[in-house]
């Protein structure tokens, strides 16, 4: 059977699943699909600060070294997600008790902890994720708020000192397209690359919906224009959340349209010689953030609820098989 895996590996190209801890722990069929249909995974939970460090100075690293330890058994590249965000952080950082200082020193504990925990297993990073606003300015996350625009750059340094042989990655949504966020972004990435900040890559998540009616011109036709445009600052890009969620009851349209989002989407990144790689939001509609994430909406994965190939699988298949 020729699995994605399969045809990616045999082309030098990754392609990727987000994985559920809880999934991977308890449900075979799923760690089964992870082995032979992907060759590169991202901790869809596991690796948040949350998470990992919910007390503060008692970690708890189980659940991303579960994840860490069957990637390597599986020879699978592990996309490290995600250092600085401004979600799923542990209530000992956002309740105000530290002050800048120390919020300033646990910022880079955190970052260079994990990385060192994981270097030489973990390759790739997201460094920081969602900085912006969706008009271009920076979120004002308690990181911008509390340290200053700075914060970003600093990221960068910590990371590299604590792993130099790490890819370190910006990550973010609706920057795929001809957006300010976009336009933020690609500014944000120059500037960086001129000072002589570590950053290797762009990460483009691509969450992706398919209306309800759907519409005449599926939204993904600027999304290779945008990985070119990054690449030509001497970065990798990616493709790092990619998902494409249905207005529930999905019906035989829509997943037909979904099909042909999943075969833009994976024609634009394979297409695009520095998009290194290919992730996909969520391995099965059995275990997808969208249910609970976006309610009304789902059906947002390669596989079914029974682990079964839908027709966005198949698009992806073939595009790979082209290449
Ligand atoms: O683990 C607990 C569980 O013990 C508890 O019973 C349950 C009750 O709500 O919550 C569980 O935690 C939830 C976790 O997902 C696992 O299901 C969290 O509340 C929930 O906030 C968390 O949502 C995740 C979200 O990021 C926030 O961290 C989603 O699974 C995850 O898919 C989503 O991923 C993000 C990317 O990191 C960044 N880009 C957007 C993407 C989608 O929102």
């Amino acid at each position: 059977e020729i699995t994605l895996r399969t045809l990616a590996a045999a082309r030098g190209l990754r392609i990727g699943s987000a994985v559920s801890d809880s999934a991977l722990e308890k449900d075979s069929g799923y760690q089964d699909k992870l082995k032979y249909e992907f060759n590169s995974v991202t901790p869809e939970n596991a690796m948040k600060w949350a998470n990992l460090e919910a007390t503060r100075g008692k970690p708890t690293w189980e659940k991303a070294d579960a994840i860490v330890d069957f990637a390597v058994r599986n020879g699978q590249t592990v996309r490290g997600h995600t250092l600085v965000w401004h979600r799923s952080l542990p209530t000992w950082i956002t309740d105000g008790t530290l002050s800048t200082a120390e919020l300033r020193d646990a910022l880079k504990q955190h970052i260079q902890g994990t990385m060192k925990r994981y270097a030489g297993r973990v390759s790739v990073w997201d460094v920081v994720n969602e900085a912006f606003n969706e008009d271009g300015t920076l979120r004002p996350s308690i990181w911008l708020e509390r340290l200053g625009s700075g914060y970003i750059a600093d990221a960068f340094r910590w990371a590299h000192e604590a792993d130099p042989s790490a890819k370190l990655y910006i990550n973010d949504f609706d920057a795929e397209w001809a957006t300010p966020k976009r336009d933020a972004l690609y500014k944000l990435v120059r500037d960086l690359r001129a000072q002589g900040v570590p950053i290797d890559g762009v990460g483009f998540q691509t969450h992706t919906l398919i209306k309800d009616p759907i519409p005449a011109a599926l939204p993904l036709t600027q999304l290779q224009d945008t990985l070119k445009l990054f690449a030509g600052l001497g970065v990798d890009v990616a493709v790092t959340e990619l998902d494409v969620r249905v207005k529930l009851p999905a019906d035989a349209d829509k997943v037909a349209a979904q099909a042909e989002t999943y075969r833009r989407a994976a024609a634009a990144c394979f297409g695009v010689s520095r998009c290194v790689s290919l992730t996909v939001w969520g391995l099965t509609d059995k275990y997808s953030w969208v249910d609970s994430g976006v309610p009304g909406w789902g059906a947002a994965d390669l596989l079914d609820r029974n682990l079964q190939k839908k027709p966005a699988y198949t698009q992806v298949q073939a595009v790979l098989a082209d290449r």
